[in-house]
């Protein structure tokens, strides 16, 4: 997302649609963009209904694993690096990766600390983004997981590594030489450590601006490429055009998880879904081949079916946001479904408040981008029930990106039901965890 609001009209012009088909489009775009919405901030009864999750800097997912009763994320070492490198904004200042590694970090519920795992047999930059996180098949639950990562790398034929990541003059000449070489990274962690091992790296052509990842199994995922044009003008036309329907999510396959495995061996790659805009951020649904699909800028979520041999995915609903969204998530609620309690499961959406203005707050490390988080059930009848579960101006929270519930035991907060909100940003110094009812 970089738009501003005289491109929104230079677009329009130079589409050269009829003003009047457009028209509904435009409103549309305008709620989405949060063009003429005033930031609010929801008011606490308590300080201690908010914690801020110390050493989490720009992490831009985070994923609650209930029978390990841990979250995961992945998140950046320094505050500079994703000002300077981070090809989903198109920040292509490479150098800056000699300053600072990303990595993986797990929040514990209880304490709502943070632990960065020690990566084992891992090298190089870790620029991070969305990740995925599934146990292991052939483990008890809550035992071992494997912890799938986007990988911003820079393209070595582009960025000389042996100098320090400085563009190669002769390397690039002429040439038209995509600048981030982005892959996803494997690992493997057993609950309570303090370590992931790195089991492989994954790389294919098809993977060209990686958003985020669904894991069927240690070796079978799905990944969104957010946009087609990786930087410039038209990048910019896909950001603000709904029909701009030009990325795609894709169904990977590695044949071998061996460490020595090449980055693009054993790769099998296939596009499952070409019609969505802006194709951003997955997730797993209410049932087991329920996946979710937020498309960013479009503020919707579309609900897809994976069916197997062949993999595919059918898209079917779309719920619509009355903002961009990120990266959906889908409550399990471990309290509900008995008479004295209902069952309080449901989607949650986290956005930004004003997508309006990413093109100019994206460069600034103290600018500030509002937020909004959207709780969606759907009743028996099958009409959206749909609100908004938090929001901030800013001041506690920047630019979410991904949100998560942890119910609370009705019993601790005297049968009222309630959780923790785990809300995160690109591009926010840190995460925090919000008491909410639900
Ligand atoms: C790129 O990053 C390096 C290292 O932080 C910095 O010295 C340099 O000024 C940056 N370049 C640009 C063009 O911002």
């Amino acid at each position: 997302m970089a738009i501003s609001s005289t491109r929104v009209a230079l677009y329009i012009a130079l589409l050269s649609i009829p003003f009047a088909y457009l028209y509904p489009g435009i409103q549309r775009v305008v709620t989405v963009l949060g063009v003429f919405r005033t930031p609010a901030t929801v008011q606490l009864t308590s300080s201690e209904d908010l914690v801020y999750v110390d050493g989490t800097i720009h992490c831009e997912d985070v994923h609650y694993h209930a029978p390990s009763h841990k979250l995961f994320t992945a998140c950046e070492d320094s505050p500079v690096t994703r000002f300077g490198w981070f090809p989903p904004l198109a920040k292509f200042n490479a150098s800056v990766l000699n300053q600072a590694r990303g990595g993986l970090f797990v929040i514990d519920p209880v304490t709502k600390k943070a632990q960065k795992l020690e990566l084992e047999k891992f090298r190089g930059p870790f620029v991070t983004h969305g990740i995925d996180v599934i146990p292991d098949p052939g483990k008890r639950e809550g035992e071992a997981v494997y912890i799938f990562a986007v990988n911003h790398l820079p393209n070595p034929e582009f960025y000389s590594y042996a100098s320090g990541y400085q563009v190669d003059p002769e390397a690039t000449a002429g040439k038209a030489v995509p600048k981030a070489r982005s892959q996803i990274e494997i690992f493997y962690h057993k609950v309570g450590s303090s370590k992931a091992q790195h089991i492989r790296s994954v790389w294919h052509p098809a993977i060209k601006t990686p958003n985020d990842i669904f894991a069927l199994s240690p070796q079978h995922f799905l990944v969104t490429n957010d946009h087609y044009y990786r930087e410039g003008l038209m990048r910019e036309v896909e950001d603000i055009y709904p029909g701009a329907k030009w990325s795609n999510t894709l169904d990977i396959e590695v044949s071998d998880l061996s460490k020595t495995a090449e980055a693009s061996s054993g790769v099998k790659v296939k596009v499952v879904v070409d019609s969505i805009h802006n194709n951003n951020g997955l997730s797993h649904g209410r049932t087991e081949n329920e996946v979710l699909i937020g498309s960013a800028v479009g503020g919707s979520l579309h609900f897809g079916s994976i069916s197997h041999d062949p993999s595919s995915v059918q898209v079917g609903d779309i719920l619509y946001l009355d903002s961009a969204i990120d990266n959906p998530s889908y409550f399990v609620d471990p309290y509900g479904g008995t008479a004295s309690s209902a069952d309080k499961s449901g989607y949650v959406l986290a956005g930004l408040g004003r997508a309006i203005d990413l093109s100019k707050t994206k460069h600034d490390p103290h600018g500030k981008d509002p937020v909004v988080v959207w709780y969606a059930k759907k009743s028996e009848d099958g009409a959206w029930n749909t609100r908004l579960l938090f929001e901030d101006d800013s001041s506690r929270i920047r630019s979410a990106s991904a949100a998560v519930l942890v119910a609370i035991d009705p019993a601790k907060e005297d049968g009222k039901r309630r959780a923790w909100l785990y809300v995160t940003g690109f591009i926010s110094d840190h995460m925090i965890a919000v008491k909410v009812d639900l």
